[in-house]
C-alpha cells in the first residue's frame, strides 16, 4: 500500500521521530483518535481504517474535507495548478490578503480556501501557519521561485487515502473531539508544546497554555481509566513530568524544525508517555 504523508509543513510535525513514535504504539487498537492532527504524520503512516481527527484550526481542518470529498478536491487541484503557475511574490501576497476582508473571504468556497491554505504553505516563509489578532496570515513571502502543491502523487494518495476509509474528521477542543474514546481505541495526543521558557506555539488565534496542558492531563486519566490507549507527545519540561508520573515517560531526542527565532531551534528532549506497555517495550520504563 502506498502511504500518504503531510501535505502541509506543520510546526511540531513529527516525521522526523515517526519510527521513534511506532516503537510505542498499542499491538492492537480498535478505533485510532488524534485530536491534535496538524500535517497528521502519524495518521498517513499508520493509515488506520477507522480514526476520528480533529484540530481547533479551521482552516486546516477545511483542508481535510475538501480532500475527503472527490467532487471538491477535483475543484480544490484546480485551483493549485493556477497558483503554481502564477506563483510570485506580488501573487503571493494577493492571495494571502484575501482574508483581510471577511464579507468576501467568508463566501469564498471550501475548496477555494482549501488551495489557499495549501498553497500559502507552500510558498510563505518556513512553512509557518502564524495569523494576527484579526486572524489574518501574517507569514512574509518564503522567496521561492517556483512551488509544488502537490509533490508528486501525494494529495491524490491522502485524498483517496481519506474517501476509502472511515475516517471523521472534526474542527473542535481537543477534550470533545475524544468524548466517543472507548476501551480498546488508541488516542495519540500530540499537543502544542508546553515549555519551561517562553516559545513559539501560536498555532491559532487562541494558543495553548499551561492551564490546558493540565487540562489535558485530567482527560488523558479519564481516558486511561476508560482502558483506552493513550500515548502523549510533548516537552520534557517539569510540568509535564509531575503531570504524567504515574506512566511509562519514554525520553527520546527531537530536532525542531520550525521556530519563529533561528537560535531557539536545535535539538530539544522529546518525551513520549504512554498508560500501556506492548511487545516491544515491555520491562521498560
Ligand atoms: C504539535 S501540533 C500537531 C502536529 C502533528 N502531530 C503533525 O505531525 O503535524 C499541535 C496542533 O494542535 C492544534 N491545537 C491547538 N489547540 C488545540 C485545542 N484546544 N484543541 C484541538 N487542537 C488544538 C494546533 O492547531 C496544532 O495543529
Amino acid at each position: 500500500m502506498i502511504k500518504g504523508k503531510p501535505f502541509v509543513k506543520w510546526a511540531g510535525g513529527k516525521r522526523q521521530i515517526l519510527d521513534k513514535l511506532k516503537k510505542y504504539i498499542p499491538d492492537e487498537y480498535n478505533t485510532y483518535y488524534e485530536p491534535f492532527i496538524g500535517g497528521g504524520a502519524l495518521l498517513f503512516e499508520l493509515s488506520p481504517r477507522s480514526a476520528v481527527i480533529n484540530d481547533s484550526n479551521a482552516e486546516l481542518i477545511n483542508v481535510y474535507q475538501v480532500l475527503c470529498n472527490e467532487e471538491k478536491f477535483k475543484k480544490m487541484c484546480k485551483i493549485l495548478n493556477s497558483h503554481e503557475t502564477n506563483h510570485s511574490e506580488e501573487y503571493y501576497y494577493e492571495i494571502r490578503n484575501k482574508d483581510r476582508n471577511k464579507s468576501t473571504y467568508n463566501k469564498l468556497s471550501d475548496y477555494t480556501r482549501a488551495a489557499r491554505t495549501i498553497y500559502l504553505n507552500k510558498a510563505c516563509f518556513n512553512g509557518l501557519y502564524r495569523v494576527n489578532s484579526k486572524g489574518e496570515f501574517n507569514v512574509p513571502f518564503g522567496k521561492k521561485t517556483k512551488v509544488n502543491t502537490y509533490e508528486g502523487n501525494n494529495l491524490i494518495t491522502v485524498s483517496n487515502y481519506l474517501t476509502m476509509n472511515d475516517i471523521k474528521i472534526l474542527n473542535v477542543d481537543f477534550e470533545e473531539a475524544v468524548a466517543t474514546a472507548k476501551k480498546g481505541d488508541f488516542v495519540y495526543f500530540d499537543p502544542p508544546y508546553d515549555s519551561d521558557k517562553a516559545i513559539f506555539n501560536s498555532y491559532t488565534e487562541e494558543g495553548f497554555n499551561k492551564d490546558d496542558q493540565r487540562r489535558l492531563a485530567s482527560v488523558y486519566k479519564e481516558l486511561d481509566k476508560k482502558g483506552v490507549y493513550v500515548m502523549l507527545s510533548n516537552h520534557n519540561t517539569v510540568l509535564i513530568k509531575e503531570l504524567y508520573k504515574d506512566y511509562n515517560i519514554h525520553i527520546i531526542e527531537a530536532k525542531r524544525n520550525i521556530n519563529s527565532n533561528a537560535e531557539k531551534r536545535g535539538k530539544v528532549e522529546e518525551v513520549i508517555i504512554t498508560n500501556y506497555t506492548n511487545n516491544r517495550t515491555f520491562g521498560e520504563k
